[in-house]
């Protein structure tokens, strides 16, 4: 009778707890990598996922009291992703035995402010060299060789080629994605990881050590061979370049396929890289399959040879290699700080890698870089580093702006990828002045302006532009005026039907006041214009602020 009196009230607790726990967790498939359309894309909670992320400087993450005061920021931001560090010393202190602590808090204080983790593994190499290690291992350098220079001296860089430096890296990560499966899989609030961090030899081309020229003196691997021979006719230009000396041979040792010299030493040392972060990689998949992705410090322009830069790195001429070594690995992402923006994003959106950027600058052209790659490339994201020091006056930050623009609108910037209706533009002065652009049924001429009443021109500017139909557009930039064209047959001069200011709240159109006479870009010089097919009124964004145009055009003659 007790019993029967207490069921209902059992029967509501577990339904409360069960309601609770439904409330707090979630069952959707792992964060992964999905084709929609043209693009790939993150695919987070069940759905696309554009990165508006930031990554936190090198030791913030390991205090949980030092990052307090940063999460209500972050959040603040527009962020919804944080890119930290977990380093292999904090999470196996001693050997075998684990504590997750520093990932437990972080996981926590992320859901709590709302936000998605990106965390980077800084395990045997962090900016090509083994600081992050564990003490036990730094000390038993016997046992976990480094790599050895050309005049026989030590680095401070684990040897790629030793199996007990390797089977350590994989039992700690290994271990680190257990722990995720366990506590995060129903929650998914890691969404990617970085494996290792800008790795490669920083000091010579390749490692000198016993281990190390012993295998430099054997036969190149047959999967490397097979793979180079396999897809010869989509190699990239780079490797064409080295292996063609050689008459393209396919066995042999290293200098004998690859020709003697740096290049060599090189393409070697990527080689062993590739196969170890592949190891590390699909080691880490078989506990939770999470997207992986590898960053490069990429080649500065004071660099004379590999070693200035780490030699055998991701970076964008050895992307062969590594495809080749590391086929588990899902992106090639560059960390971007060079002002050859665009010409890198090129770069590392060749043979179908798709663009990340997990580290580049903030400001002002960090927003325009960050528009720029996720509208002309298609980027799943960007995030600028060091972000938490970066917005402590989030009001006048531009990419905050950028982010809190994007965020209410990424619905419409991630279909848009998916179609091929979106497309964007980065100017400076130097290097593009002027760019045109085709979407829809028009030609967009994007020129770097100022606002109406500039005195000295910018040197830099960007535009982003989405077709909601072919000829309704959202538009949005800084420092540039847009002026259109006929790219249709048709009547041969375009013309603005109406402008109209606003944003997108949480994914729907805000209006905003209805642009037009001084407030779009006017060239009273409209008779010439239009005797030249060309339009005399246009768009003009003076410095970013946080209102889109959305403009409908139509045609005359
Ligand atoms: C690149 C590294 O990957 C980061 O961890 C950090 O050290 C930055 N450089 C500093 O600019």
């Amino acid at each position: 009778m007790k019993i029967i009196r207490l069921f209902p009230g059992i029967v509501l607790l577990i339904a409360l707890t069960f309601s609770y726990s439904c409330k707090e967790q979630t069952t959707t498939r792992i964060p992964h990598l999905e084709k929609r359309g043209i693009a790939t894309q993150l695919i987070a909670d069940g759905k696309p996922f554009l990165v508006l992320g930031g990554e936190l400087h090198n030791s913030s993450s390991s205090s949980r009291e030092y990052m307090k005061e940063f999460w209500p920021q972050l959040r603040a931001s527009g962020m919804n992703a944080v890119l930290a560090a977990v380093e292999w010393s904090l999470v196996e202190p001693e050997e075998g035995r684990f504590n997750f602590t520093v990932v437990d808090n972080l996981l926590e204080d992320a859901r709590t402010h709302d936000l998605k983790l990106i965390l980077l593994w800084f395990g045997s190499w962090k900016n090509g060299q083994s600081h992050y290690i564990p003490g036990w291992m730094k000390s038993d350098y016997r046992r976990f060789p480094r790599v050895k220079a050309e005049n026989g001296k030590s680095l401070e860089i684990l040897t790629p080629h030793s199996s007990e430096n390797l089977d350590a890296d994989v039992k700690a990560y290994t271990a680190l994605m257990r722990h995720l499966r366990e506590v995060d899989s129903g929650f998914r609030t890691v969404i990617m990881m970085q494996v290792e961090n800008e790795v490669g030899i920083l000091g010579s081309p390749r490692d000198h050590s016993d281990i190390a020229n012993a295998a430099f003196n054997s036969p190149v691997p047959m999967e490397l061979i097979n793979y180079l021979a396999g897809n010869r006719e989509n190699l990239l230009t780079e490797t064409i370049g080295v292996w063609s000396a050689s008459g393209f041979k396919t066995s042999g040792t290293w200098e004998e396929v690859f020709g003697k010299g740096d290049k060599c030493d090189e393409i070697f040392t990527g080689w062993y890289y590739a196969r170890y972060l592949n190891a590390i990689t699909r080691a880490g998949k078989s506990e939770y399959p999470l997207p992986m992705f590898v960053n490069a410090w990429l080649v500065q322009q004071s660099d004379l040879r590999p070693g200035d830069y780490p030699s055998g790195g991701p970076q964008a001429h050895m992307l062969d290699i590594w495809r080749a070594g590391a086929p588990d690995v899902d992106l090639y992402c560059p960390d971007i700080y060079r002002p050859v923006f665009s010409e890198l994003c090129s770069l590392y959106t060749r043979n179908n890698n798709t663009l990340f950027i997990p580290e580049a600058r903030a400001g002002e052209q960090g927003a325009g870089q960050f528009f720029y790659a996720i509208g002309r490339h298609n980027s799943i994201g960007y995030s600028p580093f060091g972000f938490e020091s970066r917005t402590t006056d989030i009001d006048n930050d531009p990419m905050t702006r950028a982010y809190l623009l994007a965020s209410g609108m990424t619905p419409l910037i991630l279909d848009a990828q998916k179609n091929g209706t979106i497309n964007s533009v980065l100017l400076s002065e130097d290097l593009n002045p002027s760019e045109e652009v085709t979407l829809g049924d028009y030609k967009f001429l994007f020129e770097i302006s100022g606002g109406r009443r500039a005195q000295a021109g910018p040197s830099a500017g960007y535009g982003m532009i989405i077709s909601l139909t072919p000829d309704e557009f959202i538009t949005y930039g800084s420092n540039i005026r847009i002026s259109f064209s006929p790219a249709t047959p048709g009547p041969a001069i375009a013309g603005i039907s109406r402008v109209d200011e606003g944003k997108y709240e949480n994914g729907k159109w805000t209006q905003g006041r209805r642009l037009n006479g001084d407030d779009i870009m006017l060239d009273y010089d409209l008779a010439k214009k239009a005797l030249e097919n060309k339009t005399g009124t246009g768009l003009r964004f003076g410095t970013a602020n946080q209102l889109l145009q959305r403009v409908k055009l139509y045609r005359y003659e």
